[in-house]
């Protein structure tokens, strides 16, 4: 029996090809609110604070590593190990056997494909198998209205867990039986490494199944507990795209539902998207139809859509607007800076107050590279500018509606520029004013020479 204090090695397969997903990468990097798949089971796992989490890859395993490099924040202290041909589940975690050790405590088993998984769900199986089940298994089950593609599990005349029948291997009787295998399973580890040997492959898929150990371990009269949740959307195994955007849906209430309770007004849920790991301060109003991708920061008291887009690397400074048809891409966006209408603000950065009038846009790629834009506190951009990046724009500066700047035009502050190209327009002195500072060399504007 493992005691209290075993310490937990976690198990996450993910080597499958995912064939009904009908796509060229590894299922589990399948985008989910703006992070693989497989993140949101490795946060699962991390809950549990194991010794060490496994992450089993087979097909394209440099794609699953190059991810794990992207998404560095809940990768640390996960192994991968390379399962060279898909056999199976529970051939699967036989590759895992060196990294098991002589004592290898507990050991959970995940499917890497069971994003909504929740880390308190895990949590209490472990408790479980610990209490109800030592030296066996304990095992998540379910009874789904739609038992779709699970195993189903089979009780034995003392309603205890006999074992697990893939639906491809059920009889018709066995079929109509509603109670599944969710996929999460908690072993005592040697139970698990004793058994793993002897798995065999004599089944309609011709794979060795994980499922079987619990038969063999109920078999030999070692205690195997189930426990029937009844959160039916953590128990979601996507298998194909319907499955897929079932998962994102939900995972999407959940980060929508966390906004709301932190005083984000989200005024159409129904309709608005916003990515994993987005920050938003309390006060702020979101609006319809809007989409907030992954690194995207939002202070207090902005007000972002109808139909906007916030793209990675923006920080909206509190009491920003961004409105109708905006894009931000790597957009810092200062206090109370407002662009309200049709515009598209991209790898810039706007000081506080500015005004971005209608149909501007920060036209920052040259077809090669991308560059960079600025423009100081207080300036006024008309309606239809064009800032052709890298370019800078003074505080409190000025262009009229329509202006064209040229890269590297760089506004001064307080001048006014207007046409196409964007030329400087003098301003006429007001007595006792401070003369406007000079334009250095550019040409004069036509307007001037009349
Ligand atoms: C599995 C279970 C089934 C359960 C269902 C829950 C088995 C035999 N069946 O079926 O009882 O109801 O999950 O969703 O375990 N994988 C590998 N290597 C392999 C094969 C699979 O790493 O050789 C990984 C897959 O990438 C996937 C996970 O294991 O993440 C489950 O495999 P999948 O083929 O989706 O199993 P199901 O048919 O859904
Ligand atoms: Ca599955």
């Amino acid at each position: 029996m493992a005691p209290r204090s075993t310490p937990i090695t976690v198990v996450i397969l993910a080597a499958g090809l995912g064939k009904r997903m009908k796509s060229d990468k590894p299922k589990v990097l399948a985008p989910l609110c703006g992070r693989p798949m497989v993140s949101w089971v490795l946060d699962a796992a991390k809950g549990l604070a194991p010794r060490q989490i496994l992450l089993v890859t087979g097909h394209m395993k440099e794609l699953v590593a190059e991810a794990l490099e992207t998404h560095g924040q809940n990768w640390k202290g996960v192994t991968l190990v390379h399962q060279a041909e898909q056999l199976g589940t529970g051939h699967a975690v036989q590759v895992c056997l060196p990294l098991l050790g002589k004592s290898p405590g507990r050991v959970v088993v995940l499917y890497g494909d069971m994003p909504l998984l929740g880390a308190q769900t895990l949590a209490s199986l472990v408790a479980l198998q610990e209490r109800a089940a030592p030296g066996g298994a304990a095992i998540l089950t379910a009874t789904p209205s739609n038992a779709r593609g699970f195993g189903r599990v089979l009780r034995g005349p003392n309603g205890g867990v006999e074992r697990i029948v893939e639906e491809k291997d059920c009889t018709p009787a066995q079929k109509g039986i509603e109670e599944v295998n969710t996929g999460v399973y908690v072993f005592d580890g040697k139970a698990l490494v004793d058994a793993l040997p002897r798995l065999t492959n004599d089944n309609a898929q011709r794979e060795y199944y994980l499922t079987d150990v619990v038969a063999m371990l109920a078999a030999e009269g070692l205690p195997v507990a189930a426990h029937e949740t009844e959160e039916l959307d953590e128990i979601i195994g996507v298998n194909n795209l319907v499955h897929l955007s079932e998962a994102r849906w939900a995972l999407q209430q959940r980060i929508l539902e966390q906004h709301l309770l932190n005083g984000v007004a989200i005024e159409d849920p129904a309709t608005t998207s916003i990515d994993h790991g987005v920050e938003i301060g309390v006060g702020s109003r979101i609006l319809p139809f809007t989409v907030i991708r992954g690194g995207v920061r939002i202070g207090a008291h902005c007000e972002v859509g109808p139909f906007t887009h916030l793209r990675a690397g923006t920080v909206l400074a509190d009491g920003a607007e961004i409105g109708n048809f905006t894009e931000c891409k790597n957009a810092r966006v200062g206090k109370h800076t407002k662009a309200k209408h049709l515009a598209y603000l991209g790898d810039v950065t706007l000081g506080e107050r500015v005004n971005v009038g209608a149909g501007t846009i920060f036209a920052n790629y040259d077809g090669k590279l991308k560059h960079p834009s600025r423009v100081g506190d207080g300036a006024f951009l008309g309606s239809g500018t064009v800032v052709v990046a890298p370019n800078t724009i003074g505080a409190r500066a000025t262009t009229g509606a329509g202006a064209v700047l040229t890269r590297e035009a760089g506004i001064g502050a307080g001048e006014v520029w207007v046409g196409v190209p964007a030329r400087r327009l003098e301003q006429k002195k007001k007595a006792g004013a401070e003369p406007a500072p000079k334009a250095q060399s550019r040409p004069r504007t036509r307007r001037r020479g009349r």
